[in-house]
């Protein structure tokens, strides 16, 4: 199985910062078990959430991947998702529960918990599993999709309840999200 672990130390983008904002849109938005100073709801634009992932070691196995979730560029799109400002030792252990597949890149992001007259930018960190990576699923029928993530189960648990928080989740924070909403439903036959 790949592992990003090493790769990702490599990809010092806030060398020098004492603190950095982690942009979350999968399971770092319903699963903060990482230390941090504060969190904000937030967007970055170009890139639309997907379960085009493939998990062996956290809801799959090498044998029955499950799917969660990476990003896809899309121009004009808004993802939403939450950002977490933490310290930069905070990486190390997010580098380990991300390995297989993501590597750390550097977003422009918008908070959306201030006045629309007046938004607030950062330059933030998101892990995100690019379409070269060997765990890298793709596109799929919706339903096939569904059923994948009814049946897979991993370390961390059923792949069910990474789709269902995060919809759940997303739903708190008033995001839209038409590929996670419709895929929950689907979720729900099986
Ligand atoms: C993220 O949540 O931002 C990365 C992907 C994941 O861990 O689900």
């Amino acid at each position: 199985m790949l592992d990003t672990t090493a790769l990702n130390q490599q990809r010092n983008f806030f060398d020098g910062h004492t603190e950095i904002w982690l942009f979350g849109y999968g399971s770092l938005i319903w699963k903060a078990d990482f230390a941090y100073i504060e969190r904000r709801p937030a967007f970055i634009t170009g890139w639309e959430r997907r379960f085009w992932q493939g998990s062996h070691d956290h809801r799959g196995t090498l044998e029955s991947p499950g799917r969660v979730a990476t990003l896809i560029p899309a121009e004009g799109a808004v993802c939403h998702g939450m950002a977490y400002r933490i310290t930069p030792e905070v990486l190390a252990p997010l580098d380990i529960r991300e390995k297989n597949g993501y590597l750390r890149e550097k977003v422009p992001l918008t908070f959306t918990d201030v006045s629309s007259e007046t938004p607030e930018q950062s330059e933030g960190l998101i892990y995100l599993a690019s379409e070269d990576n060997p765990a890298f699923l793709g596109d799929a029928p919706l339903d096939e999709i569904a059923q994948q993530i009814a049946n897979a189960h991993g370390p961390s648990g059923p792949n069910r309840d990474y789709l269902v928080n995060l919809a759940k989740a997303l739903r708190e924070l008033g995001a839209k999200d038409a590929h996670i909403f419709a895929l929950e439903q689907q979720l729900s036959r099986f």
